[in-house]
């Protein structure tokens, strides 16, 4: 038995989206409805990963660093604090419209898809007098009978109270961050944070996008793990290039290979209404470069803003200077959604293989780290057999306690090693006759396809080691 690599191919994204309905990573929304559109569910695989996702962040930057604590801020936040963010004047995109079909579109998506014109942070002016000039055609009738382009905030609204008409208008919030800010001065007064510190938040976020889609890339309801790192008003420079460092180790330490990861950074009309720099981590998608994570130098720009909108003062004293400063602040973001159809395209292998039986195959495999993958290992008898059923469980039993593992003994050896191959189980842990006599197991390796016999006694261990967790 043995594999045979080939070159690692962009995979398409139709591969990815039936592998990870089929195989439970991620469902469309409300389907036996007949579906929501741009809606997912995440499945048992699915969650598993998200979590690990999760985890890995939290473990990486709460945990293991002395410099920075957690938070659980609300969702609704008071309507203010969208006001004082600026995102009720400026958390727009350009929208346009379709004279002819009605169909809708963000206009510098449809500049760059249809004329080839990059259009990131252009004026509505400029987009309007490209459209213009250009008249590209509708993706959708072919028609070139455009509305004007106009602005379109894309926070979602809702009412406080019983009866709508009467009650006050919420806003689900668009970023995270927000809750960081309006919790950062009872985090100084309740623990023993000083500058510099990070607030570390994990949650959903929601945005009305215009064109949500590719899959889980860009969705109107999705989850944030940000940090607000505050430092002093000098020498941020250094923070940025530290914490630009610290986003790629992170990347690493999940597995994320650098083949298709590269930087790159904001134009100056680009740039978020409270960014002084900002660097995106760009991945190579199958439809082309695209942000998974950035880093952005928000300088006081929230702290000011809340200060003056609130009258609460939010400076920072520092005891062994006697200097009395509003911090600045740097935020690394990531979307768990978007880096898991990353880790899910990076993971994608396939290569030409041969069976237990001798027969060629095209083995697909999700080279997921052991970290981030939703089991560690799988359990299978080598047939479903009383006995062999009944030693499986034994061994399965033994294993669940320490990591997620998986259970299986329907249809062939083959068969079940395949899948597991799919849903990137890094492990299989086969029980044979021989385990019978002797107390030993075979492990398999995802990767190598090796296979070593282990006493169950040491299998834990044995497993351990392998994982390298
Ligand atoms: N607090 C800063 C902020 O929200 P952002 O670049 O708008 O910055 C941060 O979002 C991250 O959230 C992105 O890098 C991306 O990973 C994720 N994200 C943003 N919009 C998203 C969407 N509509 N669907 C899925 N993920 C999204």
């Amino acid at each position: 038995m043995g594999a045979e690599q080939t070159p690692k191919t962009p995979v398409s994204m139709d591969t990815i989206v039936a592998l990870a309905k089929r195989r439970g990573f991620v469902f469309p929304g409300s389907e036996i409805y007949g579906g929501l559109a741009n809606t997912w569910d995440f499945g048992p695989l699915g969650v598993e990963l998200r979590r690990n996702i999760k985890h890995a962040w939290w473990r990486f930057f709460v945990q293991l660093r002395p410099d920075i604590v957690g938070l659980d801020g609300s969702i609704l936040l008071h309507p203010r604090t969208w006001e004082a963010s600026g995102h009720v004047d400026e958390f727009n995109d350009p929208l346009i419209d379709c004279r002819n079909c009605r169909s809708r579109y963000r206009a510098d998506t449809l500049i760059e898809e249809r004329l080839g014109i990059p259009a990131d942070g252009l004026s509505l002016e400029e987009l309007n007098r490209i459209i213009q000039e250009q008249q590209p055609a509708c993706p959708t009738c072919g028609q070139r009978d455009w509305t004007p382009v106009r602005q379109f905030n894309l926070m979602f609204r809702t009412f406080l109270g019983p009866v709508e008409s009467a009650g006050t208008p919420v806003f689900l919030r668009p970023e995270t961050a927000q809750a960081i800010f309006l919790d950062y001065r009872s985090v100084l007064q309740s623990s023993r944070v000083k500058i510099p510190f990070g607030i570390a938040q994990i949650g959903k976020a929601f945005r009305n996008e215009i064109t949500p889609g590719n899959f889980i890339f860009r969705l109107l309801e999705f989850e944030q793990m940000e940090i607000e790192y505050f430092i002093h008003p000098n020498g941020w420079e250094t923070h940025f290039e530290q914490w630009l460092d610290a986003m790629q180790a992170f990347l690493s330490y999940i597995g994320l290979g650098t083949e298709r990861l590269r930087r790159r950074e904001h134009g100056p009309s680009e740039l978020s209404h409270y960014s002084k720099r900002t660097i995106d981590f760009e991945y190579l998608f199958p439809f082309g470069w695209k942000e998974l994570c950035g880093l952005a130098y928000r300088t006081d720009f929230d702290l000011r803003r809340h200060q003056e909108y609130s009258g609460v003062d939010l400076t920072y004293f520092d005891q062994q200077t006697g200097e009395r400063y509003l911090p600045h602040v740097i935020e690394p973001t990531m979307g768990v959604d978007r880096l898991l159809l990353v880790l899910l395209l990076d993971a994608y292998h396939e290569e030409d293989a041969v069976d237990v039986a001798g027969k060629p195959y095209r083995r697909v495999v999700l080279r997921f780290h052991p970290r981030m993958a939703p089991y560690k290992a799988a359990v299978l008898p080598l047939m479903r057999k009383p006995e062999l059923v009944a030693k499986a469980q034994e061994v399965w039993a033994l294993l669940r306690p320490e990591f997620p593992t998986d259970y299986d003994e329907t249809q062939s050896i083959g068969r079940r090693y395949r899948r597991q191959d799919e849903i990137g189980t890094p492990l299989c842990v086969t029980i044979d006759y021989d385990t019978l006599e002797d107390d030993s197991v075979t492990i398999r390796d995802r990767d190598s396809m090796e296979q070593v016999r282990v006493p169950i006694a040491e299998l834990v261990a044995a497993l351990r080691e392998r994982l390298a967790l």
